[in-house]
């Protein structure tokens, strides 16, 4: 008898919600979607169907199995009970509101398996909060993706301080079968890490164009064709140990400049006055508002063409 394939209930079926189908669907798991709205349930379903599509034809289809047999595995329910029962694991993908998400929990947890994992997609809210009132704190997780989750695959994995030991590990695995790159969290902090650290590089930016330093175009060039180019195959750790003969010598070389440098970092700006007006009115001639879908496509061909290459890379080990 074929082994019993593992029951995947995704709740919300926004752009989140749709990814994390897509992902475990591919992943041979048996996925049943959930969305408080029928209309963007079957919004979804056809929207699945265009993307998979999409995949097969940029080569980036993930697993063995076809797009068809991948689109054959999501299933949909407007009965949150039907997606839930009986489900191995659950990524709850509704709208980053603590009300909304903890009034789901409240509904399923008189319902979910007792060892099912209840992750949540939450890109801010903190997993102590989120969990603090369920029975099943010792099965919640934040597992915070990226987008778009197919062509950037980090997931941050930042357990409720109540998780059982295996949720950790479990998960990991989890999103390591679905080729997803987990990272996880040793402790919760407000905006986890990928946010805190471009949020640091957002304010950075901001008071370098409020100060004269530089204009728009300049300052995301500088990520663009500088920082950029680095950092999509490693961070900035790396980036130092190799700039130098290693840490150490990193530290001698450059710590008193850095220090320095960093001495000059000032409070964040508040993101309004002439300085939001300035920064609209350069990217508007940057890019006109009204061409803004056809900018969003652009950048998706581009992050698609890099995922390419890096599977690329990744197969061939350059
Ligand atoms: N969009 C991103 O870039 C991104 C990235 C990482 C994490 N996240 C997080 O993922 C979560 C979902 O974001 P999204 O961008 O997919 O939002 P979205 O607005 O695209 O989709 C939310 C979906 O949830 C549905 N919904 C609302 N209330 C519901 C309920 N009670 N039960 C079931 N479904 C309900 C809505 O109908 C909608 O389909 C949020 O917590 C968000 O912060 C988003």
């Amino acid at each position: 008898m074929a082994a019993k394939r593992e029951k995947v209930g995704i709740i919300g079926s926004g752009l989140i919600g749709r990814s994390w189908s897509m992902l475990f669907a591919a992943a041979d798991y048996d996925v049943c979607l959930y969305d408080i709205d029928e209309k963007q349930l079957s919004g979804a379903v056809q929207d699945i169907q265009k993307q998979l599509a999409l995949l097969d034809k940029q080569g980036l289809l993930r697993g063995q199995l076809s797009a068809d047999q991948q689109f054959k595995n999501i299933s949909t329910t407007s009965d949150l009970s039907q997606c839930v029962e009986n489900a191995d694991y659950i990524q709850e993908c509704v709208p980053e509101r603590i009300e909304l998400k903890t009034a789901v929990y409240s509904r399923i947890d008189p319902i979910i398996k007792d060892t099912c994992i209840l992750a949540s997609s939450a890109s801010a809210l903190l997993p102590s909060k989120l969990a603090a009132n369920i029975q099943h704190k010792n099965r919640f997780i934040v597992v915070h993706p990226t987008n778009p989750p197919f062509y950037a695959p980090l997931v941050e994995l930042v357990p409720s301080p109540w998780a059982d030991s295996d949720i950790v590990p479990t998960t990991k695995s989890i999103m390591e079968k679905i080729r997803q790159v987990p990272v996880i969290l040793k402790k919760e902090i407000d905006g986890f890490v990928l946010n805190r650290i471009q949020y640091a590089i957002f304010k950075e930016s901001w008071r370098l164009i409020k100060d004269g330093v530089i204009s728009v175009e300049g300052l995301d060039k500088v990520m663009s064709a500088g920082l950029g180019r680095r950092y999509a195959f490693m961070g900035p750790i790396e980036t130092a140990y190799l700039n130098a003969d290693g840490m150490y010598s990193y530290a001698e070389r450059y710590a008193e400049m850095i220090q320095g440098i960093m001495a000059t970092f000032r409070e964040p700006d508040q993101f309004g006055g002439e300085t939001l007006d300035q920064i609209q009115a350069e990217m508007e001639q940057l890019v006109p508002m009204d061409t803004l879908q056809e900018r969003r496509k652009w950048r998706d061909r581009r992050l698609a063409a890099l995922a390419q290459l890096q599977k690329k890379l990744n197969e061939e080990d350059i």
